[in-house]
């Protein structure tokens, strides 16, 4: 089978290619990524000499680019997660998020759609369209309920919107051209690569380097956390088993107050980091303006991936947390480079032949 991972080289992506090259040696894993800030190629350093694995830099706007990858690799199915993912990104400049979101999806889906139709039917290989959205297309809920694939689409944020926007086209090609898809929508993910402006990896780095933790509002907002690795796992069942034209939640019952898990976060650190310049690191707490438009909270049912596929996430948040914690602190070069910039000059000097 040979897949296509669109925005391989970011947070997700990087855990997925990684996953899936090492699991499906017989598979051809294509990493498509226009390498933006968030991309990485550092991040996938234990794959990239495998022979299954291939990257290829381009845009998922660029129509001929695309079509080229689909054709030249003979491209079975495409994992689609590139994407511009960070929401406080979005509300100062939203234009980027609706073109690669939402236009992007758009190349994406019509490209497959031709590829497809002019590539031979092999009734023994599986093509899927797997579009990786997020939780955040229901909206914000209140104390109590849950999102299931039933809740109506509420998006509050343009990264959300353009994200919703990418969902509906992609129900329309499966409703319209029979086109193979599938939506998934996981919620907040945490875990090793990830960039360190969202909100786990940027608790860490500034507490272990002494600067403020700024908490948006009243700390009261809730996310429902699942280790990147689980949310790989669920990506990987859905390509295989999952039923066309179908939506998946997927999320790991754990919900937590935003300031209860940065005082967990100080805690851990309290007990690991003993370079840091402040301790203890709650001290470093600073409650700040809140976020506009911020989601109150999110809550996934996923009970229809796990009686469907057989999913379920497997990686306790105590356990996942303190991995983490230890993977920043022991992977401190990776994140000044991102810092510095430095990370940029990765594909020149590793990458020649592309270049
Ligand atoms: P990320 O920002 O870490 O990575 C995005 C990747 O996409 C980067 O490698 C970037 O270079 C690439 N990219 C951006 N624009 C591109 C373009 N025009 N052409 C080609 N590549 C491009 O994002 P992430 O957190 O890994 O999220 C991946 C996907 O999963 C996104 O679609 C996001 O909406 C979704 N998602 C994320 C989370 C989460 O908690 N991070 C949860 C649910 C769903
Ligand atoms: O739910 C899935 C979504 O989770 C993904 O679709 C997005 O791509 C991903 O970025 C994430 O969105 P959030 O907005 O929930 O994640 P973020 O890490 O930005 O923020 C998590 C919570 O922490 C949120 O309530 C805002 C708050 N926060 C965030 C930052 C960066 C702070 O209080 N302080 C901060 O500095």
């Amino acid at each position: 089978m040979n897949i296509l991972i669109t925005g391989g080289a970011g947070f997700i992506g990087s855990n997925l290619v990684a996953h899936m090259v090492r699991k499906y040696p017989d598979y051809t894993i294509v990493n498509f990524d226009k390498l933006t800030y968030a991309g990485n190629l550092e991040s996938l350093k234990s794959v990239e000499g495998a022979k299954n694995y291939h990257f290829v830099k381009a845009d998922i706007c660029d129509k001929a680019a695309v079509a080229k990858v689909l054709s030249e690799f003979k491209i079975d199915s495409i994992m689609h997660l590139a994407a511009e993912s960070h929401v406080d990104r979005s509300i100062l400049g939203p234009e980027e998020f609706l073109n690669t979101n939402m236009h992007g999806t758009f190349v994406m889906l019509e490209a497959a759609r031709k590829h497809w139709s002019e590539s031979e039917p092999i009734e023994a290989i599986r093509r899927v369209f797997l579009n990786v959205s997020t939780d955040e297309v229901y909206g914000s809920l209140g104390a109590v309920g849950t999102f299931t694939e039933a809740s109506p689409y509420a998006p509050n944020s343009p990264y959300s919107a353009s994200k919703a926007g990418a969902d509906h086209l992609v129900r329309a090609y499966f409703k319209t051209y029979a086109l193979p898809t599938v939506i998934t929508h996981c919620s907040n993910n945490y875990g090793p690569y990830q960039f360190p402006e969202k909100l786990i990896p940027l608790m860490i780095m500034n507490a272990i380097e002494g600067k403020d933790l700024p908490v948006y509002g009243d700390g009261l907002n809730v996310r429902d956390w699942i280790h990147v690795d689980d949310h790989c796992k669920a990506l990987d069942g859905v390509l295989h088993q999952g039923r066309l034209g179908e939506t998946y939640n997927v999320g790991s019952d754990n919900e937590w107050e935003n300031i209860r898990l940065v005082r967990t976060l100080c805690a851990i650190l309290d007990e690991v980091s003993e370079a840091s310049p402040v301790k203890p690191h709650d001290g470093l707490i600073k409650y700040v303006k809140d976020r506009p438009g911020h989601d109150q909270r999110y809550s996934i049912d996923s009970s229809k991936i796990k009686s469907e596929l057989g999913w379920e996430a497997l990686i306790g948040f105590e356990a996942g947390l303190r991995s983490t914690v230890k993977w920043y602190l022991e992977n401190l070069g990776w994140c000044q480079r991102l810092r510095s910039g430095e990370y940029k000059d990765y594909y020149s000097e590793n990458y020649k032949d592309n270049a």
